[in-house]
């Protein structure tokens, strides 16, 4: 450990499973992933009741001392001695907690789908940047190790520009087990696969093609989407969807997810002049990709190699750590991913939503989209 890390001060806002997971790897010891320069505390923990706050400290953060626990979000939000919330509640709900975290003076970091539509995502950026604070999607995936050296490959020159990306997140939900209310069912909560694992094969576009120094940092030209949802609730079973991006590349990506069958093999598949890079699934916490480059463009493969990750903890603490930093130098997002990024992804599902006629109940989208 550094002589002073900066220690940010977290407040945790739901308990239930990825607020449970990010908790548990809040508390892994930096130093475990040679991180020196950050730290992370635990001081706030806000759930609907108190009894469920008091459970989850007892059993996620059993030997941390000093954990308030509230019985709402808002003591959360109101607690002097946070500096930073952690919203983990379902999508629907994000736009209006974390509203209400900023106009109480905290920094966010918010899950994914960050929320119900990029209008609502407007809205929460321009009170951040208005009250002078951080925001940031909980893209954990951006700051794991793997990605950041598929990255520096990826940009090295040697495979060329990307041509097509085929990227999938799916899991089988057992849906028709699952009561009404669950997230992944209840339209009010915005239920189905797009928002929940959509987030996902869409990174993996976003990195390497909207990321891509040949784009430009150009948006993506055109999308296309295509529905089919269950006759259960009437949410998305299986999404695909396309983007390109034609101003500076020739390129696009075909994205799939699904809540009825298990995650496609494989994974996401990036596909440059040169060569190829093979992420393994699952891409949400890849284990390792192999890198393929042809004798010449449209050739053969000569050469590959594989590489794979391993640390201490679920993966989650990575995110903290950027947060941490963000913090620390005094920026209000993140150059990794920022709020523009996070726009264009909400941009996307709002258009895939509307061609594929995903309409959320009324009352659900605090802030109406542009159609
Ligand atoms: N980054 C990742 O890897 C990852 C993985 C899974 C999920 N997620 C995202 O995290 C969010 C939550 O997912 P989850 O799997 O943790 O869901 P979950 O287990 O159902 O937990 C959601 C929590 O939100 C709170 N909540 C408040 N109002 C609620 C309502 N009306 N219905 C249900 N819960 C309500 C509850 O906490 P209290 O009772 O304590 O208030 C509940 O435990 C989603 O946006 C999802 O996309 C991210």
């Amino acid at each position: 450990m550094a002589a002073n890390p900066y220690v940010l001060k977290w407040g945790i806002v739901s308990t239930g499973w990825i607020a449970q997971q990010f908790v548990k790897d809040l508390l892994e010891d930096p130093a475990s992933r040679n991180v020196t320069d950050v730290a992370h505390k635990i001081v706030a923990v806000g759930s609907r009741t108190v009894e469920s706050a008091q459970k989850f400290v007892t059993q996620y953060a059993p030997k941390e001392k000093d954990i308030k626990t509230y019985a709402s979000y808002t003591e959360v939000f109101a607690d002097p001695n946070v500096n930073a919330v952690y919203i983990g509640t379902p999508h629907t709900l994000h736009y209006e907690n974390a509203l209400e975290a900023l106009n109480a003076g905290k920094h966010v970091l918010c899950e994914k789908a960050t929320t119900s539509n990029a209008a609502e995502l407007k809205v929460l950026l321009a009170l951040a940047k208005e009250k002078k604070l951080f925001f940031m999607e909980a893209l954990w995936t951006r700051f794991h190790p793997l990605t950041l050296e598929l990255k520096r490959i990826a940009e090295e020159g040697t495979l060329g520009d990307p041509v097509v990306v085929h990227a999938d997140l799916s899991a089988d939900f057992d849906i028709e087990k699952l009561p009404l209310t669950h997230r992944m069912l209840d339209p009010k909560l915005g239920g189905g696969a797009l928002l929940d694992l959509g987030p996902y094969p869409l990174f993996w576009a976003m990195l390497s093609l909207y990321e891509h120094p040949s784009n430009k940092n150009a948006r993506p030209t055109s999308i296309t989407g295509s529905m089919v949802t269950t006759p259960i609730t009437g949410v998305d079973a299986s999404t695909s969807f396309t983007v390109n991006f034609t101003e500076h590349l020739r390129a696009q990506a075909v994205l799939s997810c699904s809540m009825t069958v298990p995650t496609a093999p494989f994974g996401a598949t990036i596909r440059y002049k040169n060569g190829n890079i093979i992420v393994k699934p699952p891409i949400f916490r890849s284990p390792s990709f192999t890198v393929q480059y042809y004798d010449k463009p449209g050739g053969e493969v000569v050469r590959e190699e594989t590489k794979t990750f391993k640390y201490v903890g679920g993966g989650w603490h990575f995110e903290a750590d950027e947060v941490a930093r963000c913090l620390r130098d005094g920026k209000l997002e993140s150059d990794s991913w920022g709020h523009e990024k996070s726009i264009i992804v909400m941009e996307i599902f709002d258009e895939v939503r509307r061609q594929g006629k995903y309409i959320l109940p009324e009352g659900v989208e605090k802030v109406d989209r542009v159609q």
